[in-house]
């Protein structure tokens, strides 16, 4: 195909040419020799139309526009519903800097390969060119990237989860930088041959990443953070990177602002791994007893955090969408993510009503009688599978977020102070502790661990998360925990650091936390604590409330089952603290001396009876 004669047609919307994008996109399509090439200018009328292609292709089904205006539903193949861990690979130059938790590959190999797999791979596809800002446009702390697809679902979706189009080119102009992100599903159409409804090539998935050019490579996989490129490849890998080397941390974390009666208003950031409960906790809604309090949404999957001038840590939230998990998403788990998808929104992989609107495990009350499940079969109540997939997501704008925090587009970020780290764990783990200091939070945070979720197959039942960062940091994870203790030590105060586990089960494999809105009560303690109001006991595992610390107002909690999820087993304990050895083992030289000081104060607590 003659490239230059399809060629971008960028100057139409008066925008400037940046000649390293002209010549980065001439290459690509040299190399994927795709049907056309299309620059994308992020109007709702390109919006439209994409959709349109779609439903034309039979990939998106239109909703009922009055159950659910400007909505689609999409299935995806069945072997292609979620991150592929395994296929994830991080190319650094040096193999110790990808660390022993990445994939490595030597970056010239992985080159070679990435040729060969692209090689034609868009032939009988359109070459869409997605410029984005991760961001609000124009901030001094966001950036710039252009995603490269073949697919037009990630292009719709692009337009909702980051803030994309012709205004990114405007803010890049001549000569500004951007990270090259190429996408294709891997699935090159011969002459006349039929697509299908959702390409891809699930045999052959490759998400790479080149840390030291900062360029993302994602073959074969159509679904969620494999090619909605901004979100884990940019803002997690590449962005930890960037942030290692400019001073910043890149964090899987919520942003919630916590704002109580008084109109005092504190923000905490919170690590939860994957399908964990982040956007839960970004948009809870405080239970009964709590009135004149309010929760405002800054972010539900991804914090970049700087020092401020003043020494304290401000959050931004580089995303401009949720593409949050449906299941167990309800009117009484999460009114406020119901809110957001009300309209303007793309299901993936969930069911199907009789009326032309979707349903999920969860999102009601009364299962429907009738269904078209995920996989676009009949579905009734007797059916042996659920009718949405385990990982099935919806993308919805954050701006529809009933609770959104006024200040979430605010360029110079919201100061945090606290975080918190929590896991999915239904023993041992108690409800809520505090780190003595920054060292021994990063600690906590290091040592994570939590119950296995869709992303991760063929991982044992629990494995150490990180810092929620295990498939999300671009670089020896034991550089980041250095990292990590660095940046603590660069601010004036650092925030106090909370675990918390809302997933504790009682011996009738029962959660004992009712969780969801009754977190306020976890949340209101930490605030408290972030003020000097509150009291903490010192324990073997950190500073934890009494029963009487917390507010029971509207929920009885009997302070027997409170005992019970605030347990510490100390035998659990040492078992867990010399397996934090085992951990830190394969890290060798990198991991920082301070872990092994607080493993060694671990065991001592814990080895102390309460009565020495
Ligand atoms: P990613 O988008 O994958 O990074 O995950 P996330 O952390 O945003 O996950 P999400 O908030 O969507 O949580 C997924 C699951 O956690 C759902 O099945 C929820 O029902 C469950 N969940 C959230 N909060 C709670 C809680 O307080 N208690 C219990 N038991 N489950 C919860
Ligand atoms: C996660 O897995 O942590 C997600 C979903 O937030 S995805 O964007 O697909 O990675
Ligand atoms: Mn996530």
């Amino acid at each position: 195909m003659n490239v230059e004669s399809k060629g971008p047609v960028i100057s139409k919307h008066g925008t400037s040419i940046n000649p390293k994008l002209l010549a980065w996109v001439d290459e690509i399509a040299r190399l994927t020799k795709p049907d056309s090439i299309y620059w994308c200018d992020g109007s709702q009328e390109e919006y439209d139309s994409l959709c349109q292609e779609l439903i034309d292709a039979g990939a998106f089904i239109r909703l009922n526009p009055e159950k659910r205006p400007n909505s689609y539903l999409c299935r995806s193949d069945p072997d292609d519903v979620a991150r592929v861990e395994d296929r994830t690979f991080i190319c650094s130059q040096s193999k110790a800097d990808a660390g022993p938790t990445n994939n490595w590959v030597d970056p010239k190999e992985m080159k070679a390969t990435l040729e060969r797999l692209y090689d034609g791979c868009m032939r009988g596809r359109t070459l869409y060119v997605v410029p984005f800002s991760m961001g609000p446009l124009g901030s001094p702390i966001a950036h710039i990237g252009i995603e490269l697809t073949d697919s037009p679902y990630v292009v719709v979706n692009m337009r909702i989860m980051t803030r994309m189009g012709k205004d990114v080119l405007d803010v890049l102009g001549v000569d500004g930088e951007f990270v090259p992100c190429v996408h294709s599903v891997g699935k090159p159409l011969a002459p006349g041959e039929a697509d299908v409804a959702w390409p891809c090539n699930p045999k052959n998935i490759y998400i790479c990443h080149f840390p030291e050019s900062r360029e993302i490579w994602s073959f074969g996989s159509g679904y969620g953070g494999n090619a909605l490129l901004g979100k884990k490849c940019f803002a997690l890998r590449i962005a930890s990177v960037m942030a290692r080397d400019e001073g910043w941390l890149a964090e899987h974390m919520l942003i919630v602002g916590v704002e109580n009666p008084e109109g005092e208003k504190t923000y905490v950031a919170a690590a939860f791994p994957s399908a964990c409960g982040k956007t839960n906790f970004a948009m809870l809604v405080p239970p009964k007893g709590f009135e004149g309090w309010k929760i405002w949404t800054v972010g539900d999957d991804i914090a970049w955090i700087k020092p401020g001038d003043d020494g304290r840590l401000y959050a931004i939230n580089p995303e401009a969408g949720f593409f949050g998990v449906a299941p167990g998403t309800g009117e009484h788990t999460n009114h406020n993510a119901i809110m957001s998808c009300r309209a303007n929104s793309i299901f993936t992989n969930v069911a199907l009503t009789d009326d032309g609107d979707i349903w999920w495990e969860g999102l009601t009350e009364d299962t429907p009688a009738h269904l078209i499940d995920w996989k676009g079969r009949d579905w009734t109540p007797d059916s042996e599978t659920p009718a949405a997939h385990p990982n099935s997501r919806f993308t919805a704008p954050a701006s529809q977020c009933p609770s959104i925090d006024p200040d979430w587009e605010n360029p110079a970020g919201v100061p945090i102070s606290a975080f918190l780290f929590g896991g999915r764990l239904s023993k041992n783990m108690p409800l809520v502790f505090q780190a003595f200091n920054w060292t021994h939070g990063t600690y906590m945070g290091a040592t994570m661990g939590s119950e296995a979720t869709a992303a991760a197959v063929g991982q044992a039942a629990i494995r150490r998360d990180p810092m929620a960062m295990l498939p999300f940091c671009g670089y020896n994870m034991a550089d980041y925990w250095s990292h990590w203790l660095t940046v603590g030590g660069q601010v004036d105060n650092p925030p106090p650091i909370f675990r918390v586990n809302w997933f504790r089960k009682d011996a009738n494999g029962k959660f004992i936390w009712p969780g969801f809105g009754d977190n306020m009560r976890v949340l209101k303690w930490i605030v408290d604590r972030v003020h000097g109001r509150a009291y903490a006991e010192e324990g073997p595992l950190g500073l934890m409330p009494r029963y009487e610390d917390l507010e029971w107002n509207g929920l009885a909690f009997p302070q027997d089952k409170f005992a019970e999820v605030m347990s510490v087993d100390r035998e659990a304990g040492l078992v867990e603290a010399r397996d934090h050895e085992v951990h830190f083992e394969k890290f060798f030289d990198r991991l920082p001396k301070e872990f092994v000081c607080e493993r060694e104060m671990l065991k001592a607590r814990l080895l102390r009876s309460p009565k020495d």
